[in-house]
């Protein structure tokens, strides 16, 4: 224990493994040790420590690192956690020097500069995984640009559009993810290392040094903040809930597709299931656990935001309980986006099944409405005229398509032989030529715009 100075009995062993983080802050002992170097470097370079010591105590927690990458030491035992493990590990290989180390500094600024570094590289990762999700829909798209199937709103078929067209729909979002995301970490790259307990340290340090050393783009401004500042968990976990979010609508609707009911895709075999009873059952696993998943994830960026809104400045052993929330979401993000795209690029769509959905259910309607009106009547006139003859088609069980002229004559003397040109799948679709809309050559513009966007996040990974 690196405070027992102060007390005459041993810690109760319940209250140990109540308290102990190692468990699942392991995790960081990389950045734990980077972090480490920079500040025993710094305190050489300021006379703090004699240089010499400061080199061989650098160069030792270089051989922990290696250590702990190949195997040779594992991490365990009873430290309380995985800075106190480094720095135990650090004096029975160095003796005294090793206790040097944490000269100046105090795991409250030790650990706050350990999980920044942490969490934006697992931000890299995800970048780098929101990109390969954006490029696979934006090639989706482009091959599907003539899959004409119906929109939606209420989920009653409303207007025509494409697969590609929804699809691109996705990559906006995922884009808006990818971009909040590098926001994000633009503004937790800030070193809140030196803040040491919460009150800074009476030697003279030089936070502008590890704060480089460690790529960061500056020392956090207040030490008080600095050591009890966590906004940056909650921003990250509202980036990651926006993330599932959006993979859990577009869960939803892949669910759907595959059923029976839709059939607008098959899922490929190997990223399907069966069951263990019904023989003829393929199964969206994927999609539904990810939709599933979204649920932990929203409940842990609740927890983050419960755990902090009580705590007065500065550190709290409350925040210990950050780290499992946030490696929570973002293990869970990671996870469920390495699944899904490759779940996604290998859907096979049937343009068959979607073209028949969109040729039954009334979606040119509106066309028919607008027909009318170009003729001259006015839309409200139109529109009662055109759901005058929908509530025919539905009594006749039949569509706008086949009627015949002397039937759409007898709604209004409006109607003539074009009519069926005006409510072909084709004009609806291509007609609908505003930026944005379903057209070829707007999605085209859209794949364009979602590639132009990825391109501009620098992606370090
Ligand atoms: N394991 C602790 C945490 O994760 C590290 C900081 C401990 N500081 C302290 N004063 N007990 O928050």
């Amino acid at each position: 224990m690196l405070w027992k100075g102060r007390f005459d009995k041993e810690v109760n062993q319940q209250v140990n493994d109540f308290n102990t983080s190692l468990p699942f802050d392991q995790r960081m002992y990389k950045e734990d040790i980077t972090g480490s170097i920079a500040h025993v470097k710094m305190l050489g370079m300021q006379g703090i420590i004699p240089e010499d010591e400061s080199k061989v105590i650098a160069a030792e927690l270089a051989h922990i690192l290696a250590d702990i990458e190949t195997g040779h030491l594992i991490i365990g035992g009873d430290a309380e956690d995985i800075h106190s493990f480094i720095e135990g590990e650090l004096t029975a290989r160095l003796g005294d020097l090793g206790k040097k180390l944490h000269t100046g500094r105090s795991r409250n600024d030790q650990v706050a500069t350990d999980l920044r570094m942490y969490l934006r590289f697992e931000i890299d990762l995800m970048n780098a995984q929101l990109n390969n999700l954006i490029q696979t829909l934006c090639a989706l798209a482009e091959t599907n640009t003539d899959a004409i199937m119906p929109g939606y709103t209420h989920l009653q078929r409303a207007q025509p559009v494409t697969f590609g067209h929804h699809l691109m729909a996705y990559a906006a979002m995922f884009v808006r993810d990818l971009e909040r995301l590098t926001d994000c970490a633009k503004r937790m790259n800030e070193c809140p290392l030196g803040s040491g307990a919460l009150a800074g340290t009476t030697y003279p340090i030089d936070r502008f040094q590890t704060a480089q050393a460690l790529g960061f783009d500056r020392p956090m401004m207040n030490s008080l903040d600095g050591v009890s500042d966590r906004d940056y968990c909650v921003e990250l976990a509202n980036c990651c809930s926006l993330i599932m979010m959006h993979l859990s609508r577009f869960s939803e609707e892949v669910i759907l597709w595959c059923s029976s009911e839709f059939k607008f895709i098959t899922l490929d075999d190997a990223f399907a299931t069966g069951s263990s009873m019904m023989p003829q059952k393929k199964n969206p696993d994927v999609a539904e656990l990810v939709r599933g998943k979204s649920g932990r994830v929203f409940g842990a960026h609740l927890a983050l935001l419960t755990l902090l809104k009580g705590l007065p400045l500065a550190y709290n052993k409350d925040m210990q309980e950050d780290k499992e929330a946030i490696f929570d979401i973002v293990d869970t993000v990671k996870i469920c986006l390495q699944t899904f795209t490759p779940m996604l690029a290998s859907v096979h769509v049937q343009k068959d099944k979607m073209r028949a959905a969109a040729a039954k259910g009334f979606i040119n309607a509106t066309d028919a409405a607008d027909y009318l009106t170009k003729k001259g009547m006015p839309f409200r006139e139109a529109y009662r005229v055109v759901g005058a003859l929908v509530g025919h088609c539905v009594k006749e069980s039949t569509t706008l398509e086949a009627l015949p002229l002397e039937t759409y004559q007898a709604f209004s003397e409006a109607f003539s032989e074009d009519i069926y040109q005006a409510i072909s799948l084709e004009t609806c679709l291509n007609e609908r030529a505003s930026d944005g809309g379903p057209t070829k050559e707007s999605v085209l513009k859209q794949v364009e715009q979602c590639r132009k966007a990825i391109k501009k996040e620098t992606l370090t990974v």
